[in-house]
């Protein structure tokens, strides 16, 4: 652990890609499902930077992308369209296309003997199906797993925080407002944010096809579908996931989760309820040992995890805990991830480093 005193600004900093990038002898054949992607794109750059034991690569994605190449360790890999034979032979296949891609196929890989990631929704709440971030509970996973499902990126970036203070201190209930980049909707959303932008400077119309509204100097609530009771989707996968990764249906989770202007990395403002009370030095305590976040502030100067400081980093950034002065026994945090990172590739490749090291 080092302690950066970059200006009076206090880091500790930790590297959670060391703690489980360990030696991993055998080398697997692998398949990324969903190459051409935000997250593939991702993946590709997070296999590489922790040297992950491949003896072959597979690229697969739509028709659309069937001439595409893409680069790995050097090599222009073909981008290939799924079939019945995608997986043969294949050790692993990581799964970043969506529900329905994954509902379709990862049967199929799992049929020939394939360990399956998914980074979708499809299998997140079957109670067959580990949900893990492997710095929370890799004891979920058994050696007769098949399929792991790798959470939702919110759920994911609020847990990094949120769960190491739970085991110490028991929560009861956290509020949650999210702020949401636009890469958490995909490759097309962070292209159309740039192109509304643009047009918005250059005072051209723009005819939108990837987000619902105007994103451009804009926010709105977030694009999931609202259910029934008023809650989006995203919102509620908060809750869920959460009570799953955590094994604790008793706690609360209320979340309001919104889009942002931004193209990488989720903001999230934390109001957490404990059972008892808990101060802010004991807070930061838990959190200055807690394996990948990394609590970044300066008070003089008003200076807190920004999306511009987790882009592209492996850690979640933590900072601005204070008391709850309205109701008792709750603390506030500010907690910012980089969600292609920490909430879909990194946790992915994690999760196959665990199965590997399992
Ligand atoms: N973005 C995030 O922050 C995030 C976080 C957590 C989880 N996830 C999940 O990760 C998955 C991918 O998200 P993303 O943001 O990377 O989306 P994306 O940028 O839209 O990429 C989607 C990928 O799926 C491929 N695909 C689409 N239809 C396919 C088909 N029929 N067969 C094979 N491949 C197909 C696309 O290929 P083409 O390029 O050929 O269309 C592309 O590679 C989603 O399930 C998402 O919910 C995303």
């Amino acid at each position: 652990m080092y302690r950066l005193t970059l200006f009076p600004i206090l880091i500790v900093f930790k590297s959670i890609g060391s703690l489980f990038s360990v030696p991993l002898m055998k080398k697997i054949k692998l398949a990324i499902v969903g190459a051409t992607g935000a997250v593939g794109a991702e993946l590709l750059q997070v296999l590489e930077k922790r040297n992950f034991p491949i003896d072959e690569l597979r690229l697969f994605a739509s028709p659309r992308s069937r001439r595409k190449k893409l680069s790995f360790r050097g090599k222009n890999l073909p981008v290939q369209e799924l079939s019945e034979q995608a997986f043969q032979d294949i050790d692993m296949a990581i799964f970043s296309a969506g529900c329905k891609v994954a509902r379709e196929w990862a049967p199929i890989a799992i049929e020939k003997g394939v360990k399956v990631i998914d980074n979708s929704s499809a299998f997140r709440m079957d109670p067959d199906v580990p949900l893990i971030i492997p710095e929370i509970n890799p004891q979920a996973l058994r050696d007769d797993h098949f399929l792991i499902s790798s959470p939702n990126c919110s759920a994911a970036i609020m847990l990094m925080a949120a769960a190491p203070l739970h085991r110490r201190f028991k929560i009861v209930r956290i509020v949650a407002a999210t702020y949401q980049a636009a890469s958490g909707a995909g490759f097309q959303a962070m292209k159309e944010l740039e192109e509304e932008t643009l047009a918005q400077l250059e005072k051209r119309p723009f005819a939108r096809s990837v987000m619902p509204h105007p994103y451009a100097f804009n926010l709105f609530p977030h694009d999931s579908p609202i259910d029934d009771n008023g809650y989006a989707e995203e919102e509620l996968k908060m809750l869920h996931e959460t009570r799953k990764i955590l094994n604790d249906d008793q706690i609360s989770i209320h979340a309001t989760c919104v889009r942002v202007p931004v193209l990488r990395a989720h903001s999230e403002a934390l109001n957490i309820t404990f059972n008892q009370p808990v101060s802010v030095e004991e807070a930061y305590e838990v959190l200055g040992k807690a394996p990948g976040l990394t609590i970044l502030e300066d008070r003089k100067r008003n200076r807190f995890p920004m999306p511009s400081d987790a882009t592209g980093q492996d850690d979640v950034f933590c900072g601005r805990i204070r008391k709850d002065l309205s109701f008792p026994n709750t603390l506030d945090l500010w907690v910012v991830g980089d969600q292609l990172l920490k909430g879909a590739a990194l946790n992915a490749v994690q999760i196959a480093e665990l199965i590997l090291t399992k």
